[in-house]
């Protein structure tokens, strides 16, 4: 298979007049091009690069009435790679299969899914931006065609890849706060796959915590309302006696591929890491003793950011000593593999353009 990226004269067109706009933001400037393959009569139809645009979907769409859908988080980086790379790109294929199976839907093959990455990173591989904690972030989005307001799923799908040149979602440290009252994810249901719903049950919590002056909600179990879990798009880790601490994954919390890189790292500088149940009144505790000193959110899109205050319902509040000791010597050594300043022990990078490799990296 070879990437055939700007034979389609639009999509040339449309590359042709680009620029990147300054500031980026995150997920705001949409890249010009996407990938579009189609599932119909029970198989995955050829894709290709199209412009960006609006896509026609029925109101009465499986995805819209019932949110038949799924997507990923992921990134391509330029920097100090000769080429544009992609960071562990099997890990995010894996769970957007599993996402899509638990949602009646067939995830596109491997073959589509690398041939959809390579094309668009390499067609947009000239403006993928090159600052620390940059990139090209990639947005694989699966979606159920089918109208019908009977509760059953949609036969003919569509598979989009959308990108965006992005910074990290946050410049600064965050504020979080305990969410008392709503829940993310219970056991058995879609907790630990990245569907639509699990973010739109978590915007009202949001909303309410912004206009307390906080940025996400720190999410709980929902059987005991007492155990960390995650927050709204990233997951949980605290700094305790010199230890990185973070939930378990109990099958309601996203199993992020940033998390998993951020154990592996931690383990390789000899900080011991412990996957527990976290009771948020453990923590509360550990904060005021002093043994807890850090606090910091991670995934794709924020890569690592410090939390410099946690606050609950009741309007109490509390500072972090530290805001980004060990966080800051984690981000440098993720960001350092990510962005090809330092050697890859764990061959987690592969570039975009070959897509037989990248095909068979992903099973
Ligand atoms: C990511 O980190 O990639 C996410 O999908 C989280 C959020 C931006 C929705």
């Amino acid at each position: 298979m070879t990437p055939t990226p700007t034979d389609q004269p639009n999509v040339t067109a449309l590359l042709r007049e680009y620029a990147l706009p300054s500031p980026l933001g995150f997920g705001q400037e949409l890249a010009p091009i996407m990938y579009r393959a189609d599932y119909m009569s029970g198989t995955w139809q050829a894709g290709q690069l199209i412009p960006f645009g609006e896509v026609n979907i029925n109101p009465a769409a499986t995805c819209v009435q019932f949110g038949q859908q799924c997507f990923e988080g992921m990134k391509a980086y330029k920097a100090a790679h000769k080429q544009p790379t992609l960071f562990r790109p099997e890990a995010n294929f894996a769970r957007f299969s599993r996402s899509a199976t638990r949602l009646s839907m067939p995830p596109p093959t491997k073959e589509i899914f690398a041939e959809a990455l390579s094309q668009l990173v390499t067609a947009f591989a000239r403006f993928i931006p090159e600052d620390s904690g940059q990139s090209l972030y990639l947005r694989p989005t699966l979606l159920g065609l089918d109208n019908t307001f009977a509760v059953k799923s949609s036969e003919r799908f569509c598979f989009l890849l959308l990108a965006s040149p992005s910074d990290a979602y946050y410049g600064d440290p965050i504020k979080v706060m305990i969410e008392r009252t709503h829940s993310r994810a219970a056991k058995g249901g879609t907790g630990s796959e990245k569907v639509g719903g699990n973010y739109a049950g978590s915007l009202l919590a949001t909303g309410r915590c912004i206009k307390a002056g906080f940025d996400q909600p720190l999410w709980l179990d929902a059987a005991t309302h007492s155990e960390i879990e995650e927050l709204s798009g990233m997951n949980f880790m605290a700094v305790i006696d010199d230890e990185l601490h973070t939930p378990a994954l109990s099958g309601t919390i996203l199993p992020g591929v940033t998390r998993d890189s951020i154990i592996r790292i931690a383990k390789s500088m000899s900080i011991r890491v412990v996957e527990r149940t976290m009771p948020v009144a453990g923590l509360l505790t550990d904060i005021i003793n002093g043994r807890c000193t850090e606090l910091f959110a991670c995934g794709t899109a924020a890569i690592i950011c410090p939390i410099s205050e946690i606050g609950d319902a009741d309007g109490a509040k509390m500072a972090l000593p530290d805001t980004g000791k060990v966080a800051s010597k984690l981000r440098a050594t993720l960001l350092n593999i990510q962005e090809g300043r330092a050697d890859d022990p764990y061959g987690w990078s592969v570039a975009a353009e070959d897509t037989d490799r990248l095909c068979s990296r992903l099973g």
